[in-house]
């Protein structure tokens, strides 16, 4: 059976950087993130007899030999729950470009997780998709279920699972993902988070980490701009903090990035609510209400430096279609 599923990307508010079990890929600390309605992924996976080697294919682009095997381990994994033997066929495209720290690992891997669940008929929950997801990337636990979504820790891999906090018409946030370089990233977060531990700050980062959440659930619940702003920024600062003093050390951002940073500041300054966040690249994420959006758009069109916006409002987790690509 052929099935197909569409999954948005996620910006992480409270950041996921570093693993207690990389093979499981079992987080360092609890992560909250809201799901992208402009940068998602669509993926279409078929198990068959006839088939004899499994075949992976991105339209408008290629996968390196290391994604193709890193795919090919999560339908083994699909395989193995399922108790299925059948080789697939997957293909699979993107809205955005992928590795430049605008989370395609995300959106890739809870598109595959649901459309390989799906195509072999096995049942499954929410919570199992999520669990599955996050075994081919961390993050990708978090794009499967609805709107705003809480990974949480666990320690082992049934209990480290991702919930929805609240759907995505809970609150009319924007995410304006501002591409400033869409090559691929020189270093993966899986390669990045190998070495979190040479960094002196972890242990700080881990220590703010819970009254972060707190802050960040609390911010959702009132709807409180100011207050989600300010933990994200601060979030987002510490996690670079701690990835540029690693050893060696992971410098993401360039000129303008920094520009981009800054500008935000001022923006504030002139009374406008909107706030960084960076994951692990150079592009940077602008977070506002629906209210002030166009104002932002108008403001960075005035900078310089810009590939491209991408608009995202709060989406829905993955879901089946029915517009197969193949
Ligand atoms: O799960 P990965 O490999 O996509 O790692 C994600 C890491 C960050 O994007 C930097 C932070 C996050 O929580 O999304």
């Amino acid at each position: 059976m052929k099935a197909t599923a569409l999954a948005p990307a996620n910006i992480a508010f409270i950041k996921y950087w570093g693993k207690q079990d990389n093979e499981l890929r079992l987080p360092l600390n609890s992560s909250i993130s809201m799901n992208l309605s402009g940068a998602y992924t669509i993926t279409t996976v078929e198990f068959s007899p006839k088939v004899t080697a499994d075949s992976v294919s991105l339209l408008g682009g290629e996968f390196s030999q290391e994604e193709t095997a890193r795919v090919i381990r999560g339908l083994d994994r699909i395989r193995k729950h399922s108790g299925r033997m059948d080789r697939a066929r997957v293909v699979t495209k993107n809205t955005f470009p992928k590795g430049a720290g605008s989370a395609a690992s995300a959106s890739g891997f809870a598109a595959l997780t649901l459309s390989g669940f799906a195509a072999l008929g096995t049942a499954f929950t929410e919570r199992e998709l999520t669990v599955f997801a996050r075994m081919g990337s961390g993050s990708a636990c978090r794009s499967i279920p609805d709107g705003y979504v809480e990974w949480r820790q666990g320690k082992t891999s049934d209990d480290s699972y991702a919930v929805s906090l609240y759907p995505n018409t809970h609150w009319d946030l924007r995410d304006l993902l501002v591409i400033v370089d869409s090559r691929m990233k020189k270093i993966s977060t899986t390669e990045g988070m190998e070495t979190v531990t040479t960094s002196p700050f972890i242990s700080a980062r881990l220590r703010a980490i819970p009254s972060r959440l707190d802050r960040c659930k609390k911010a959702l619940q009132k709807k409180d701009i100011c207050a989600l702003g300010e933990v994200i920024e601060e979030d987002c600062l510490d996690m670079h903090h701690v990835m540029q003093t690693q050893v060696p050390p992971l410098t993401y951002w360039n000129d303008t990035t920094r520009m981009i940073i800054e500008a935000t500041q001022v923006w504030r300054k002139m009374g406008i609510p909107v706030y960084f966040t960076i994951d692990a690249g150079p592009n940077v994420h602008l977070i506002c209400e629906g209210k002030n959006e166009q104002l932002v758009i108008e403001k960075l069109k005035a900078l310089s430096g810009i590939e491209r916006v991408i608009q995202n409002s709060p989406a829905k987790g993955a879901h089946l279609i029915q517009e197969h690509l193949f």
